[in-house]
């Protein structure tokens, strides 16, 4: 074979490939990778990168010892959206729950009206803000949900803005979005079956016609949807072409894990009050666990989701910020990575694997989230040179220089913490 021109390369790195299994990270001290175009052309000892690359003309970056990993892959967000829970927020911290908020009209309906109410301009504006944060923080691909309008028009009006995000960030992300059932309009909560029947016939077409949303989700649970409307709603979907995922056993034990084993789901996120039978039924299926634990912190609780369980029954995780107004305030990759660790029982290792390859499982993207030969060259240089270091420095931006498709598209500030190496 010959040997491949770089456009750019990395170089004097600890490489985490995040290509072999969920507690191995793949780390590679002392070695390189090079890129051709948008692509990862080879990864390997930096001492062997002339042998194996023309890398004459290509921009070079040194990493000084520092780690590189894959681009992070942020599997679940809800960036489109306005208003604020700010009050709401103060109530639970007050004792009220988020169920009881919620259904005594805050939660969910506040953001609804406030979304509703809002212009286009100011959502996108809102929402491309959301993802700057993400992307200076080394997540490369975002997953973004609707789920904010309800109704069918508003539903439609959010999955567009969310294509007009990934035009308005120029190709510095990936941008996958999500047709979200998050609850029955308020206008329709008295014929719940005529929206669920209008939903399959009319919606979930369209918006598989017009292709904008790759994933069709639903929010199992009390207030919500229940597991039968769940499953009307996902095989419509799924016999349209968009993947199913399930927003599951998050504050009750509803049934959404056993729903996502049934119709094969892509994956099935939250998992605080999954049981045993849940566990296996996921390990079953192979779907992806999606692990949130913003949101587990953000709600006050100390129920996180059996992450270690899942991992022993073989089930593949995944590991997201859940940016949303109610349940996980907070764009903060690296609180996200520490949480995973302190609270869910994952090792540093396993939570990066499921931040990078596990989110590229979870929304079925096979050359996202590894550094291998062919791969997307989504890329992170930190300024640490592990693992255990991203997760021990809790809650701050490690990130030196993000790469999306073999470009440059963000840059620490020169000040930026270069921290033990
Ligand atoms: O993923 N659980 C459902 N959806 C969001 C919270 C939505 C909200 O409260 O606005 C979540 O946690």
């Amino acid at each position: 074979m010959s040997r491949p021109t770089a456009t750019l390369v990395l170089r004097n790195a600890v490489v985490a490939t995040c290509d072999r299994s969920p507690s191995d990270a793949g780390l590679l001290p002392g070695a390189a990778v090079a890129v051709e175009g948008r692509r990862v052309a080879w990864v390997g000892r930096d001492r062997d990168l002339e042998a194996e690359v023309n890398a004459g003309g290509a921009q070079v970056i040194d990493a000084r010892g520092g780690l590189v990993t894959p681009g992070l892959v942020d599997s679940h967000t809800h960036l489109v959206f306005a208003g604020e829970r700010a009050g709401e927020f103060a109530l639970r911290c007050a004792g009220r729950s988020y169920l009881q908020v919620a259904l005594s009209g805050g939660g969910i309906a506040v953001t609804t009206r406030a979304t509703r109410a809002a212009p286009d301009e100011q959502l996108l504006a809102d929402a491309a803000a959301r993802a700057r944060r993400l992307i200076a923080q080394g997540v490369t691909t975002i997953e973004v949900k609707s789920g904010y309008g309800l109704d069918a028009p508003e539903e439609l009006r959010l999955l567009r803005i969310v294509h007009q995000l990934g035009d308005a960030l120029g190709g510095d992300a990936t941008i996958l979005p999500t047709l979200l059932f998050h609850a029955v309009p308020p206008e329709q909560v008295g014929d719940r079956a005529a929206f669920v029947r209008e939903a399959c016939a009319a919606l979930i077409p369209q918006v598989a016609r017009e292709r904008l949303a790759v994933f069709c989700d639903v929010f199992v649970e009390d207030g919500a949807f229940a597991p039968d409307e769940a499953r009307r709603l996902l095989q419509a979907a799924k016999d349209r072409g968009l993947v199913p995922r399930v927003h599951a056993e998050q504050l009750t034990a509803g049934g959404g894990a056993r729903l996502a084993a049934e119709l094969g789901c892509a994956s099935a996120d939250h998992l605080e009050e999954l049981d045993d039978a849940g566990v296996a039924a996921l390990a079953e299926a192979r779907v992806v666990a999606g692990l949130l634990p913003l949101s587990t912190l953000f709600l006050g609780s100390e129920r996180y989701a059996p992450a270690r369980r899942l991992l022993e029954a073989g089930v593949p995780v995944s590991l997201a910020t859940n940016m949303n107004p109610g349940s996980a305030m907070s764009e903060n990759v690296g609180l996200t990575l520490s949480l995973a660790c302190l609270k869910l029982g994952l090792t540093p290792a396993e939570a990066l694997v499921a931040f990078t390859a596990g989110g590229a499982r979870a929304l079925r993207q096979p050359d996202l989230g590894r550094i291998a030969r062919g791969a997307d060259a989504d890329l992170v240089l930190w300024g640490c040179g592990s693992p255990e270091h991203l997760a021990w420095h809790m809650a701050v931006n490690h990130a030196l220089v993000v790469v999306k498709h073999g470009r440059v598209v963000h840059e620490a500030p020169s000040a930026a913490m270069v921290d033990c190496r």
